[in-house]
């Protein structure tokens, strides 16, 4: 079998047989098979898509391509969460306490920001002493002990997906919804889940901006966690506005605590309770969405799940204090009030205009390379549905760099649309269970 052979075939819209798709990933992870020839091959792909078959093992394929994790050992059913992403996303941060403290183990490895979608592991690192680089057996101690465990990626997961990914993003690739789909499962059944509940995120904010590919990414995902064995349910959210009321690092730590403490916002606290509730059900801990609800209301009333992620935090070498005493996350220097031009209701705040204007604070990263200031962040006043009065304030600007507010603020000043009012639209959009 050559690399050539195979991309013609797939150039000319024939099916790779699952042969023929193990040897590619395998040749490609030890360096038989070059970029180039990737390259071209995943442009064909691009093109011509993967049927149902060639999904499936395209998918194990890249999950065997390094380590798969065993937590037969754990008496307790494994589940994590997968967010596509979005502007002001930390619905991990409080769901995973949450859910560990209703008796289900969530393994979760997350990813940094990149571009203007936060990530959960540079949002954890705000808290002073917190590491997300854990090794094998750090992982699996704490994951048993407390049911829970929030790190990075270990690089000896899906390695393939490693190369692959970095090939897709320098070749016009990115954007294809089977090697998306192949790209985040196969990291995610390489965790040895019981259950996965995904968050396909859809507007402004989003990779997706549109419900139909959104839909048709969520039912690809599905499929691929049946076809493992993995009981996979997805939900489409809105991201047209941020989800809750702050974009940055440490800030988002602050407003997960309040989702703990039972008083976070509205949006996101219902986000959190959806996809957590699914993940109860899926863990076997409740039969119910309703059962799942109140049980997940309870730990929060109790302090169990704030307490189980203080314990977290102490675990993984951070400052467990924080949890009671927010002034020990890192504050910014300064700070602007950015103020309405005029009276009205807000009938939109554009999400993708409010995670650029953190990047360009500093809350974000334009490249890999960069480094991220915790401290800076936009906590927004005013969303949707919301009477603003002109001179009233829209959102205040956390910064350290009087440099960067400029720039951030061109992006804001448009980013809130004022007028007559219209209804809230539906956060939760569509729910796709095999
Ligand atoms: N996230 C991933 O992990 N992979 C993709 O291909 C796209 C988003």
């Amino acid at each position: 079998m050559t690399a050539v052979e195979l991309i013609e075939k797939k150039r000319d819209g024939q099916s790779l047989t699952a042969n023929e798709i193990r040897w590619l990933i395998d040749s490609y992870t030890n360096g038989s098979v070059t970029d180039y020839q990737m390259a071209a091959m995943t442009m064909a792909v691009f093109l011509n898509g993967l049927s149902g078959e060639e999904l499936a093992v395209w998918t194990d394929a890249m999950m065997h391509s390094g380590e798969v994790l065993n937590f037969d050992h754990i008496n307790k059913r494994k589940v994590d969460k997968h967010s596509t992403g979005g502007v002001g996303d930390k619905v991990s941060i409080p769901l995973g306490p949450m859910v560990a403290a209703c008796g289900v183990a969530i393994p979760m490895m997350s990813g940094r920001g990149l571009g203007h979608t936060g990530g959960t592991l540079d949002k954890l690192e705000s808290i002073p002493g917190f590491t997300t680089g854990l090794d094998q057996g750090q992982f699996t101690a704490i994951l048993e002990r407390h049911g829970l465990v929030l790190a990075g990626q270990s690089k000896t997961l899906v390695p393939a997906d490693r190369k692959l990914y970095a090939l897709r993003d320098a070749t016009g690739t990115v954007p294809s919804i089977p090697l998306i789909a192949s790209s985040i499962m196969s990291k995610k059944l390489a965790e040895d889940l019981d259950g996965l509940v995904l968050d396909v995120k859809v507007g402004s904010g989003a990779f997706m901006k549109d419900i139909d590919a959104a839909r048709t990414l969520a039912e690809t995902m599905v499929g691929i966690g049946s076809a493992h064995g993995t009981s996979t349910v997805a939900y489409l959210t809105a991201m047209d506005e941020p989800l809750g009321l702050e974009v940055g690092n440490a800030n988002e730590i602050a407003e997960s605590i309040s989702v703990l403490r039972g008083h976070g916002p509205a949006d996101l606290t219902e986000v959190t309770m959806v996809l957590a509730a699914e993940m109860l059900v899926l863990g076997r801990i409740d039969d119910t969405i309703d059962a799942a609800r109140n049980r997940l209301e309870e730990v929060v009333a109790s302090g169990a799940a704030l307490e189980l992620f203080g314990q977290v935090i102490e675990a993984q070498g951070g400052n467990r204090n924080v949890i009671d005493d927010l002034s020990l996350l890192p504050i910014a220097s300064h700070s602007f009030e950015l103020k309405a031009q005029e009276s009205g209701s807000v009938r939109r705040v554009n999400a993708l205009a409010v995670g650029r204007a953190a990047m360009r604070l500093g809350a974000g990263r334009e490249t890999k390379e960069d480094s991220i200031d915790a401290a800076v962040g936009i906590t927004l006043h005013a969303k949707t549905g919301d009477q603003v009065e002109k001179g009233g304030r829209l959102a205040v600007l956390a910064f350290n760099d009087h440099d960067r507010v400029e720039s951030a603020l061109a992006l804001l000043r448009n980013a809130w649309e004022i007028g007559d009012p219209v209804a809230r639209s539906n956060l939760i959009l569509d729910r796709i269970a095999s």
